[in-house]
């Protein structure tokens, strides 16, 4: 048996070992995935200790991701431009590999749901740690452009100048939105408090998309208020199984099929 983790703090909630032993079971891989407490002023430690006692990889969350990818000996392309890791791999050699998968986990997502990101106007709210982490493989998809909307703009210029390299970026407030857009992806963290950022009315093009990192049992108000002006809407739980995925196979060289995984997962919300 292989072990593997998520650590966070807190960490009770988390649906990670619920959709890990669901992909092994689908796979017939023979590991163990905990959910840990990594105690708040020493994550280096507790990575140190799992893998002094068999640990093989694991999954990182809030609040832990930037302390993460400070302790990694090697990282992936997208986890360096994230500043942050979401998944550790323990290499035969003792070396610690760091990635993140958050944004690959997007992607797949968007793309599982018929949205095609080449030449697509994106909009995404928020310029936060969860945001930063995506914008590689969002850029990498090649749409038209990007804006980066944020209720403090100064966050969201300095990001879109960071991936200016990448695409067609631009980066300001929530007052020099202006549409339309065929994807507009909330990665704020307003949902959480029931906060809606003040947008124009007109932000959405023709058979649009809208876009939830969030997700719940009842969708978010960003969602119900993108249903209203006519656009798709989708939430979160599927960036959470693709992000899983994407982490399980940089372990175990498999790929799960994560259909079946969603919607199990959906039912239990
Ligand atoms: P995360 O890791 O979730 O990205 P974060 O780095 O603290 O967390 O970023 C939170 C994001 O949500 C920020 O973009 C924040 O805006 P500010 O940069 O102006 O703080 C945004 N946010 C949080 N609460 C919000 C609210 N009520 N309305 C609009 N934006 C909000």
């Amino acid at each position: 048996t292989d072990r593997y983790c998520v650590f966070g703090n807190p960490i009770s909630h988390s649906k990670s070992p619920v959709i890990h032993a669901a992909f092994a079971e689908q796979t017939g891989d023979d590991i163990e995935y905990a959910a840990i407490a990594a105690p708040l002023d020493d994550f280096a430690g507790a990575w140190r200790g799992f893998t002094a006692e068999g640990g093989r990889g694991a999954n990182v969350t809030v609040p832990f991701k930037e302390e993460a990818f400070r302790l990694c000996d090697v990282l992936s392309q997208r986890a360096r431009r994230a500043g942050a890791v979401n998944t550790l791999v323990l290499g035969k050699n003792g070396l610690t590999y760091g990635d993140t998968t958050d944004g690959i986990g997007l992607v797949r997502d968007l793309e599982r749901h018929g949205m095609a990101l080449a030449e697509a106007r994106i909009l995404i709210l928020g310029a936060g740690g969860a945001v930063r982490g995506v914008l590689e493989p969002l850029l990498a998809a090649g749409p038209a452009s990007l804006m980066i909307a944020n209720r403090t703009a100064s966050k969201a210029e300095a990001l879109a100048a960071d991936f200016g390299d990448m695409g067609t970026t631009r980066g300001g407030g929530f007052d020099a939105v202006a549409g339309p857009f065929d994807l507009v992806i909330n990665g704020t963290s307003a949902s959480l408090a029931g906060d809606l950022p003040p947008l124009p009315d007109d932000l959405f093009a023709a058979g649009a998309t809208a876009y939830d990192m969030m997700y719940g049992a009842e969708p978010t108000v960003f969602l119900r208020w993108a249903d209203e002006r006519g656009a798709c809407t989708v939430d979160g739980l599927g960036m959470l199984v693709e992000q899983a995925a994407e982490s399980f196979f940089q372990w175990r060289g498999r790929r799960p099929d994560t259909g079946p995984v969603l919607e199990a997962l959906r039912q239990s919300l």
